[in-house]
């Protein structure tokens, strides 16, 4: 069965039984405490917990999606035959249970039954399950066993586990979680250690994979790290996407299906190499290449924090890895035009942004050819003496580009190890210089002194993206959308405006589209100082709220091509002096501020 077949086959299997299909929210979570969505619930989180009402906003309790996912905590794993970094997850909610609606581990099980063995066809007899056993005050889930066991499943298939391996959540510090009950499938004793005691959750070997996770959501984690029930009772599960498809088709993993193999033989192709005799490499460099292509279809650019690390860390790995199989330079185009063709037809959007992904991968690219070769001589010369200290390891990120946990790796090859202590100890001296040396150029107190700076720049920065967002809502809602309040921060904005309904997904997207699009094209932002009533004559925009003196400033950015102005507005300022040094604009909430009154909440990343 191909991918697009399976993302056809399950769709339509929970659309039958009455799920609404959600879209994929972003890979950047509208809840900032963490980098990136690593789950399908993560959009739900709300609802889950009962602060939003799913009836309200979907018209159901019961929601299915194939959710874009991103986890780095195993990246060390990538390579063998099921982890990825970027990864899909197939989901089905049902959420909050009044009397009898909605339905809970029984229906959950019954459904997920009927979809591997009647729709996808997968032997029953290769099933393995997995309950909670109790743990942490949480009582032994007792009530899935029966039901396993109701539905014909032998009491040695199946296994307790505890809070390690069978309690899921929260994705945040705190927040709603439960206990698990998992679908494991035995691949067969040629993937297996051959130990007596190999099953679900084997520590030697990966015979049996895990793939499909049925949380029963009835707690929430609170600050001090102990549990509550939450208000409501819930159903969250979760399918890795990549691994059914792998068993479906019976090939050892993903990359043998077709959502690698294009890749795969570009590899081969490019380095002249074979693909079994260079598995984990050639499995790395694809891995990562796809997780660069989804980071930056988010407008993600590499940097050298947050998910811009994260963006930077993988493409520089696959980019060293790609030395040791011989890939020739700019390997990174082919086989990200590659990744984009596999998943256009599901993702539409890769294939309008294909220009900007590869521009933003070339970059990267660029940057990092010039010094990797230098950098990997020096680390063979540091590496001779036996021994890479925090100190090298920081010599080798400051001035080759190579992140920590590159070198780390590369130390590990040679069976060395990197003081981590050190390198910190390292990075915080050179930091301590830069003061020193910030400090002489900008008098006064040093860390401080660059932080206001910082936190001044941010706000000027976001006050632009503040005029760009008003012109886009008009642009966007064709409504006449008056401003209404505005309140910015070093961190965020926050724009108040008239509008009688909740923004569509597609209406966000667009807006954020028409602010990135004016930042790309680098416009000019005009300053001009006249009296308030001509300025108000001129078309500029001015907020009704604010009493303004008789001269006054306008600011104006104007289109590249006809130079119609796009955004004129009456405004004390500062302002950056053109849109491209805002980088990306990403609205991160949107809701209501009073009746007819909606409320954006929008970063610069
Ligand atoms: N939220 C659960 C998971 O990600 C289903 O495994």
């Amino acid at each position: 069965m191909i991918s697009r077949v399976l993302r056809r086959e399950f769709l339509d299997f929970f659309e039958k039984k009455g799920h609404k299909v959600v879209p994929s929210s972003s890979l950047l979570p509208l809840d900032t405490s963490v980098l990136l969505t690593t789950a399908g619930m993560q959009q739900f989180t709300p609802y889950l917990s009962n602060t939003k009402n799913v009836l309200e906003d979907f018209g159901t309790r019961h929601l299915t999606s194939i959710q874009k996912c991103f986890r780095t905590l195993d990246i060390e794993e990538v390579g063998d035959d099921t982890h990825h970094t970027f990864f899909e997850m197939l989901g089905n909610w049902s959420i909050g249970l009044d009397q009898d609606k909605g339905y809970f581990k029984q229906g959950a099980i019954e459904i997920a039954l009927d979809f591997l063995g009647n729709i996808l066809g997968l032997e029953k007899n290769k099933f393995w399950f997995t309950i909670f056993k109790g743990e942490a005050g949480i009582p032994k889930d007792k009530e899935s066993l029966e039901i396993w066991q109701e539905q014909g499943i032998s009491q040695e298939r199946i296994i307790e586990f505890g809070i390690k391996d069978n309690f899921w959540g929260p994705t945040a510090d705190t927040g709603p979680c439960g206990p698990c009950s998992e679908i494991h499938y035995d691949r067969g004793p040629q993937y297996g250690c051959g130990n007596q005691d190999c099953g679900p959750n084997c520590e030697r070997c990966k015979r049996f994979v895990e793939l499909w996770n049925l949380v029963f959501m009835e707690y929430n984690k609170k600050k001090d790290g102990c549990f509550s029930k939450l208000p409501q009772s819930n159903v969250d599960t979760g399918i890795g996407f990549e691994r059914l498809l792998a068993v479906l088709e019976n090939k050892p993993s993903a990359y043998e299906t077709d959502l690698f193999l294009p890749v795969i033989q570009k590899i081969e192709v490019l380095s002249a190499k074979n693909y079994n005799s260079q598995k984990p490499n050639f499995r790395i460099i694809s891995d990562h290449i796809r997780g660069a292509v989804f980071l930056a279809a988010e407008g993600i650019f590499p940097s050298n924090t947050n998910q811009g690390y994260i963006l930077r860390r993988i493409l520089r790995r696959a980019m060293r890895i790609g030395k040791l199989i011989n890939l020739p330079r700019n390997f990174l185009i082919p086989l990200s035009q590659e990744t984009i063709k596999i998943y256009q037809e599901f993702y539409p959007e890769h294939k309008t942004k294909q220009a900007d992904i590869l521009s933003i991968i070339q970059k990267e690219e660029t940057k990092f050819e010039k010094t990797l070769e230098q950098g990997l001589k020096e680390f063979e010369k540091l590496a001779c003496k036996g021994e890479i200290d925090g100190s090298m390891a920081f010599h080798l990120y400051n001035t080759y580009g190579f992140p920590l946990e590159m070198t780390e790796e590369m130390a590990v090859e040679k069976k060395l190890k990197v003081d981590k202590k050190s390198f910190e100890q390292a990075f915080i001296k050179h930091q301590e210089i830069s003061r020193i040396g910030a400090t002489k150029k900008f008098g006064g107190t040093g860390a401080e002194q660059i932080k206001d700076e910082e936190q001044k720049i941010a706000v000027i920065k976001l006050h632009t993206a503040t005029h760009l967002l008003y012109y886009a809502l008009r642009e966007a809602l064709k409504d006449n959308v008056r401003q209404m309040g505005c309140d910015i921060n070093s961190e965020r904005l926050r724009f108040d405006f008239s509008h009688s309904v909740k923004l569509t997904q597609d209406e966000i997207k667009k807006v954020e589209q028409i602010v990135n699009q004016r930042i790309k094209q680098d416009l000019e932002v005009e300053k001009q100082e006249m009296e308030c009533g001509e300025a108000i004559k001129s078309g500029a925009l001015a907020f009704f709220r604010e009493k303004y003196p008789e001269r006054v400033f306008v600011y104006t950015i104007r289109d590249k091509k006809n130079k119609d102005w796009v955004s004129k507005e009456i405004c004390a300022g500062p302002h950056v002096k053109r849109t491209s040094e805002l980088g990306c604009f990403k609205i991160i909430k949107e809701q209501s501020s009073s009746a007819g009154i909606r409320r954006i909440k929008a970063i610069l990343i």
